[in-house]
């Protein structure tokens, strides 16, 4: 089980929201034998209406598609070169990327992107993999968090447990596409789902994600014993799916505003846009209340973990004033618990951008406190 009586160290808020601005002072910075890159903001889009996604960009154009089949957005950006289509991204690109292809607002594509580089990324050179391990990503100055730098898809700080497409980790690949897992997913979609262009119980409903969420936790929580769903992967396992509906119109269709089994299928097994498919018309901004509906729909489900019995029993709440909401939640959990606490002690530009993301993090979490990085490293 694990323990939450790491120490908190409390970084000054002002700190945090003075770099948390797009910061020009770069100087040369090298440590370690890598050069430092300072993060900075890409310009604003200026056309945000909808667009027909459509041409294959060879914008970023690498030696090959080589993005391991990790997460079906980030992929679906590297394979229209979107993103690098070596799968190696940045800041800056992810924002571009996701305000280009899916309409994201820049403060909701940061937030994603600030949470996957400080966990999962090396925010010194401002580099990520969207799938495993890779050469172009080396490992942190030191190796403070271990001799690699792990990618998007390892499991345990952002990946984790009851996914809707991919196994968990402890019963099977947590990377690639389970057929399996979707025909199941698909299975509620045509008991609850309404009834689109392609049939009865083909268009994604409030009411299907909740029971797809459902089905995922019961039959992983029996199948896996070390299942898990700590604050932090709840959200995330509620935010992702919220993302497919038409309210939210991230992979919905943009004009017809309905994510049909059809649009939706083909970002999960093919992960490119799904043809004839428009982005969302404005620009997608945080703060959509469909995480938290799928939430309400659950109440079985808790922050939790199987114990040495295979029973799901809670995890310890966060302490106060963490304790507030689960944006604050999911704000200390992820800097306590998956954020490496070597993160709290670096220098220079590796510095100045840590406090970047994490004063990102921190804006939209709804806490009155910022947290240091103090998590476990080298997991
Ligand atoms: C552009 C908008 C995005 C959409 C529509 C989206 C959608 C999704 C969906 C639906 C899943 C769940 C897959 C499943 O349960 O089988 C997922 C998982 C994931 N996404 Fe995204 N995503 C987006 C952006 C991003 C970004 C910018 C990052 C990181 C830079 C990211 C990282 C992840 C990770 C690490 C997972 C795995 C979590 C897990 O299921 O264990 N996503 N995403």
């Amino acid at each position: 089980m694990k323990s939450f009586s790491l120490p908190i160290l409390v970084v000054s808020p002002l700190l945090i929201a003075v770099n948390a601005r797009p910061n020009i002072r770069a100087t040369l910075d090298i440590q370690d034998g890598q050069t430092g890159k300072l993060m900075v903001f890409p310009p604003q889009q200026t056309d945000t209406g909808t667009k027909r996604m459509l041409i294959i960009r060879s914008l970023h154009l690498g030696p090959t598609t080589c993005a391991d089949h990790a997460v079906p957005a980030m992929n679906t950006l590297a394979n229209h070169g979107y993103i690098s289509r070596n799968g190696i991204t940045n800041f800056a690109e992810i924002i571009r990327g996701t305000g280009e292809a899916f309409n994201i607002d820049p403060v909701m594509a940061s937030g994603m992107a600030a949470q996957n580089l400080l966990t999962r990324g090396n925010p010194f050179v401002d580099k990520i993999s969207i799938g495993g391990v890779s050469p172009f990503v080396p490992p942190l100055p030191g190796k403070i968090d271990g001799p690699e730098t792990q990618g998007l898809a390892k499991h345990g700080r952002v990946e984790g447990d009851g996914s809707m497409t991919r196994s968990d980790v402890h019963i099977g690949d947590n990377r690639d596409f389970n057929q399996t897992l979707w025909d199941m997913d698909l299975e509620q979609l045509a008991m609850f789902g309404d009834d689109g262009p392609d049939g009865p119980g083909t268009v994604f409903n409030l009411q299907t994600l909740i029971e797809l969420k459902r089905h995922n936790y019961e039959s992983d929580q029996i199948l896996d014993p070390e299942f898990a769903i700590p604050i932090r992967r709840l959200n995330g396992a509620y935010a992702a799916p919220a993302l497919i509906l038409r309210r939210v119109l991230v992979f919905a269709n943009g004009t017809t505003k309905q994510a049909t089994k059809r649009i939706i299928s083909s970002f999960f097994m093919n992960q490119t846009f799904p043809e004839n498919w428009f982005r969302a018309a404005a620009p997608v901004l945080p703060g959509s209340p469909i995480a938290a509906e799928i939430a309400a729909g659950l109440p079985q489900w808790f922050p939790g973990h199987n114990d040495e019995n295979g029973v799901f029993v809670a995890d310890p709440q966060p302490p106060a004033p963490f304790n507030i909401s689960s944006g604050c939640a999911n704000y200390w959990d992820t800097l306590v618990n998956a954020v490496p606490g070597s993160l709290a002690h670096v220098t220079g530009i590796f510095k100045q951008n840590v406090d970047l993301l994490n004063g990102i993090l921190f804006n939209a979490s709804g806490c009155s406190e910022p947290l240091a990085p103090a998590g476990p490293t080298n997991v």
